[in-house]
């Protein structure tokens, strides 16, 4: 069976890419790309340093310029205004905080421009930092600012999370904890692109991967279906697609 439930199926993308490009002065980075999210479930983005993860999510977010083509993200085109990101959360890259600050007073403040309410001792609970909230974000170790970083993107509720390399810096029960948390926000209505190197964590994660490659999406799959078929050879069948074209050298 696939890797999606039938429920999630049909229903209208979260996120549609059509035929994006984007170049950084005469570097194309991304070419002709397409694809889309789907509500409800969690899509996970691999590719191989510098294929452009990041550059998709920050176009996605309105943080950087698309070439040409288009992006629509809840049904609203991306560049055309800005009310789609008060349902968005992300965490690009390593998160950045006012280091005099404690992870209570960030979140107070996230709060206060996103117009949203939420109990944040809740949040730095599911998150694991409940006990260090008051404690200046500049005394917090690495993995501790991923989770801050990670509270920060869900606390309003978005209905669509991005999170590139969310599990830098996590410990394995940081990274178990993740996993969990992901599949909790999903079932209550999220959807999650998520980006990773880690190859292993993405198949226990997401619902259907898309290879980014040469700038475009060069495969996309349901996880469950392909590992099925690939059994212990899914590793393998990645690697040998996430390697297959590199820009600038084709
Ligand atoms: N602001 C920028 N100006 C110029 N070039 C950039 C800029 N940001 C990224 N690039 C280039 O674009 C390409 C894609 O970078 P990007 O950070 O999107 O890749 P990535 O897939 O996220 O890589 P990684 O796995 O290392 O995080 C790289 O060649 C990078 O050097
Ligand atoms: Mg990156």
């Amino acid at each position: 069976m696939i890797g999606i439930p039938e429920t999630r199926k049909e229903t209208n993308p979260i996120v549609e890419v059509l035929s994006v490009c984007k170049s950084y002065a005469s570097s194309e980075v991304i070419r002709n790309c397409s694809f889309q999210i789907r509500e409800g479930e969690i899509y996970g983005l691999l590719g191989v340093n510098g294929a452009g993860k990041t550059t998709l999510m920050k176009l996605i977010l309105g943080l950087q310029k698309l070439n040409s083509g288009r992006i629509t993200v809840l049904g609203q085109e991306v560049g055309a205004g800005w009310e789609y990101l008060s349902e968005v959360g992300s965490m690009i890259e390593v998160p950045v905080f006012y280091g005099h600050l404690n992870a209570e007073e960030i979140l107070s403040m996230h709060l206060t421009l996103m117009g949203a309410k939420a109990n944040i001792a809740d949040t730095l609970k599911l998150v694991g930092l409940l006990g260090v909230g008051g404690k200046p974000v500049e005394k917090y170790s690495l993995g501790m600012r991923q989770r801050l970083g990670l509270a920060r993107a869900i606390i309003h509720a978005p209905r669509l999370l991005i999170l590139d390399e969310p599990l830098n810096g996590l410990d394995p029960l940081g990274i178990a904890q993740m996993r969990e948390l992901l599949r909790e926000l999903t079932a209550k209505g999220m959807s999650i692109l998520l980006s990773s190197h880690i190859i292993g964590e993405i198949r226990h994660t997401a619902d259907r991967i898309g290879i980014l490659s040469g700038g475009e999406i060069v495969k996309e799959f349901s996880v469950r279906e392909k590992a099925e078929e690939c059994g212990e050879g899914f590793e393998d069948y990645v690697i040998s697609i996430m390697g297959r074209k590199v820009y600038g050298s084709v």
